[in-house]
Parts: C-alpha cells; sequence; structure tokens
C-alpha cells in the first residue's frame, strides 16, 4: 500500500478506524462511511471533516434539507430507527449539521439498504465494527439473545450485511477491498455463537478472502484501559499468484496475539500512557472545572455505593491513585453501577456527592482520542429544541463507550502495515 489509504468504514461510529490510520502516519482517502446514528455521525463529521458547517449548507433552509432527508433511514439512539416527525420537529441548525455531515462524509447511513452497486472500487481497507448487544453474556442469561444468527433481527446479525455487500459488489463485477478488518467482543467465540463466527469467515473464504483473528486488549497498546476484544484481519487473495499467497500465509500462520502486541510496541508508534495523563483533574482550568461539576451526582445511598463499590481513581486531595494502572472498559454509560471508576471531587454544590464519575472528555481520552477531537465535537452543539442540545453528555460517553480504542486499532493496523512492506520486497 502507498502513504495513501482508501477507507470504508461500516458502522462507522466517530471514526476510530480513519483515526488510527491517520496515527500511524496514512494519508486517510475516506471514500465512504456508514451510520445511522445522527450524533456519532455529527461527532464524526466534526472530528475527521470540519466543525464548520460548509457555507452551501449554511444558507439552506429546512424545508430544502429535509426533503434531501426524507430518504435516509436516522437513527437517534443507534437501536432503532427515528420518526421522521421527530426530525421535521429538530431546529434547523441541527438539520444543517446532519446534511452536512452525510454528505461530506460519503455516509450511506443505513447499512441494511447499502447495495454493491454505490459501494466504491480501489478500497485498501473496509472495516466493519458491527454492534455487539445481541452477543453479551448479560443477554444470554436473560434468554434473549439472539446473538448473530441469521435473519434473526437482531442487531449484531447486521453482521451478514456485511456478506451481502460484498457479494453484490461481486456480482456487480466490482473489485473487493483489500483488506477487511472486524472488531468485536471476544464472546464471538463463545459456544453459543462460535458456529455462526465459522460460518461468517467460511462465507469469505467463498468471496475470496483468508481471515486471521486475534484476542487482543486495548491496555497492551499502552491506552491504560482493560478492554478486551476480537479483531479480525481478512486479505483479498483471489488475485495474487501461488507465491504471493504463501507469502501471506508465512506471515500469518505462526503469529500469535502476543506477537502482534511485541511488534507494535517495538514500533515507533507505541508510548505508553498514563492514567494521569488523561484525566482532567487541573480544576484550576475553568473548562475541566465545569466539566468536572456536571458529572457529580446527587447524594444519594445509590450514589454513594457507585463511589463505595467501583475503583476510586483519585483520592481526596486531588491525588491520583497508584493502585490502579488502568481503568476498567469505558462503557456506555458511567452514571451507574458499576462503571468505570470515579474522582474524588467537592463541587462545593449543595447536595451533591463528594465524587464525580469521568467526564465525556476523559472518556474521549481514554478511548484514544484528543482534546482537540473532544472540543470539535462540542464546538458546535446546537439546540435541537429549546434547551436540549444535539449533544448532551449521555450521548457524548455514549459514542465514546461504543467506539474502538484508536491504540488498539493502530496495533492491527500495523500489521497491514508490516504485510504490505513483506509483499512489496
Ligand atoms: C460498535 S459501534 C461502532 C463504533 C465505531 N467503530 C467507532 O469508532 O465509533 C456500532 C455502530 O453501528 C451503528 N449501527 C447500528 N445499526 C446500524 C445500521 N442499520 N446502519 C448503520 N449503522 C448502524 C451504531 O449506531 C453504532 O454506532
Amino acid at each position: 500500500m502507498n502513504q495513501t489509504c482508501n477507507i470504508v468504514e461500516l458502522f462507522s461510529g466517530i471514526g476510530s478506524q480513519a483515526k488510527a490510520l491517520k496515527n500511524l502516519g496514512y494519508k486517510v482517502n475516506t471514500l465512504g462511511t456508514c451510520e445511522w446514528d445522527l450524533h456519532a455521525f455529527i461527532a464524526y463529521d466534526a472530528i475527521h471533516s470540519s466543525p464548520e458547517l460548509p457555507e452551501t449548507i449554511a444558507r439552506m433552509g429546512k424545508a430544502e434539507i429535509l426533503k434531501k432527508l426524507e430518504s435516509y433511514t436516522l437513527s437517534n439512539n443507534g437501536k432503532e430507527k427515528m420518526e421522521f416527525k421527530t426530525l421535521r420537529s429538530y431546529s434547523e441548525e441541527s438539520i444543517r449539521r446532519i446534511i452536512a455531515a452525510i454528505e461530506r462524509n460519503k455516509n450511506y447511513v443505513d447499512v441494511s439498504s447499502l447495495t454493491g452497486d454505490q459501494m466504491p472500487e480501489g478500497v485498501d481497507i473496509l472495516t466493519y465494527s458491527f454492534p455487539c448487544q445481541d452477543l453479551s453474556n448479560v443477554g444470554a442469561f436473560h434468554g434473549y439473545n439472539k446473538g448473530i444468527d441469521k435473519n434473526s433481527g437482531s442487531r449484531s446479525s447486521l453482521l451478514w450485511q456485511v456478506g451481502r455487500i460484498l457479494q453484490e459488489m461481486r456480482d456487480g463485477g466490482k473489485a473487493l477491498p483489500r483488506y477487511l478488518l472486524m472488531e468485536n467482543v471476544p464472546t464471538l467465540l463463545a459456544e453459543r455463537h462460535k458456529d455462526n463466527f465459522k460460518k461468517w469467515i467460511e462465507d469469505l473464504k467463498g468471496l475470496g478472502y483468508i481471515s486471521y483473528y486475534f484476542q487482543l486488549n486495548a491496555s497492551n497498546f499502552g491506552l491504560p484501559q482493560n478492554r478486551p476484544r476480537l479483531l479480525m484481519i481478512s486479505v483479498f487473495i483471489k488475485d495474487y499468484d501461488e507465491k504471493t499467497i504463501e507469502k501471506i500465509k508465512s506471515f500469518f500462520d505462526k503469529k500469535s496475539s502476543k506477537d502482534i502486541v511485541d511488534e507494535y510496541a517495538s514500533s515507533r508508534y507505541y508510548h505508553k500512557i498514563d492514567i494521569k495523563d488523561l484525566l482532567r483533574i487541573d480544576y484550576n482550568n475553568a473548562k475541566y472545572r465545569e466539566e468536572a461539576k456536571e458529572c457529580t451526582p446527587n447524594d444519594t445511598v445509590s450514589r454513594r455505593e457507585i463511589w463505595e463499590e467501583n475503583p476510586q481513581l483519585v483520592l481526596k486531595g486531588n491525588v491520583v491513585n497508584p493502585k490502579y494502572d488502568v481503568i476498567r472498559t469505558i462503557t456506555t454509560k458511567q452514571d451507574r453501577n458499576p462503571n468505570s471508576g470515579n474522582l474524588y471531587f467537592d463541587s462545593g454544590i449543595n447536595g451533591r456527592g463528594k465524587f464525580r464519575y469521568l467526564t465525556p472528555r476523559e472518556c474521549f481520552l481514554f478511548m484514544g482520542f484528543t482534546d482537540k477531537d473532544f472540543d470539535n465535537v462540542i464546538k458546535n452543539n446546537p439546540e435541537i429544541h429549546k434547551n436540549i442540545k444535539l449533544f448532551p453528555r449521555d450521548k457524548l460517553i455514549r459514542m465514546a463507550g461504543n467506539s474502538i480504542p484508536v491504540k488498539l486499532l493502530e496495533g492491527i493496523f500495523y500489521q497491514i502495515k508490516l504485510l504490505d512492506e513483506v509483499l512489496e520486497k
């Protein structure tokens, strides 16, 4: 691969994929994204394109934009489609951000209606971090785990849409992406799901891909967050000669997850980040103080339990607790028990507890995004309705919790970089 990397991100979220590739020095050329949650794709736009609206869209009226948006299946919670009348009730400013984000990032929006016909050719890497909700053990315990069973209608079964899209590309005579990258939870390998996963690898084989998967943890890539994940690289080998295919196989065949960690750790992209580097506890900074205050819950019995029962990352006196090297997985909610950890904090507000949970900014940072990325996201935060912001706190935390640790992705993309070097020889 030359230094330009043409990508398509399915289930693109806030674009941890593009971010990681940029960090590895690639000039990322996004040929397409696919995300139906308007909060996530507007944040993507603010991070990867611009927090400012393009001139042409800034001048457009609401009716004109709504007409354009009619053909899309949008969601405002990432779970189900939203009604058009809800969209119609949004402020003009937020409607503008929606259309700007769709157009600027070539967002196909709903993966179920994306066809092979619409897909671009010349894709180096296509990523698909499909929803994981139906793979969780919690779901299995309650007996409502549909897993990724084909046609089950579960959110995780959107995986098969990826196969359909690739198949349609092939049927249409289009060149398939050179590499695919899957990310999900390691539960995919559990008894309940393993046959489906095997079938998926077989389907990919039928399309011309050879696949290798690895269980990796974000904490092994310099990021202080415990987040075990399953990642799979698929290489399109159909167009290669025997000798090249052998090279690819011998590159991966004996490779362990530890090798992936070690190779990245000895690269120039690795650096170790400490918890204290990511906590924003300098309360002389008015912005951080304000953000901290907003994450201070009321002093109730259940909230005190949150403080008592979860890691205390910062102790009284604003001292970072030396007991922790990594924090727990950043999930989609922090004001709950259990959460990723809490910090001693006296907001000075009557009735509030003496602690706070992680701020949305800190959640972004623990996923490997930067202060600038976060500032860009909130730079343009219009009201969708009177007194309701486009990005309330819980939506920001959910976006971070749904994303992929950028450092973990750097680690796995680094393998593609190494393989390309081998193939160029
Ligand atoms: C695990 S998250 C992936 C996040 C992404 N990797 C990132 O960096 O933020 C899965 C994403 O799939 C999106 N999604 C769910 N159903 C979808 C659909 N039908 N079409 C497009 N995106 C969908 C969700 O909104 C969510 O953002």
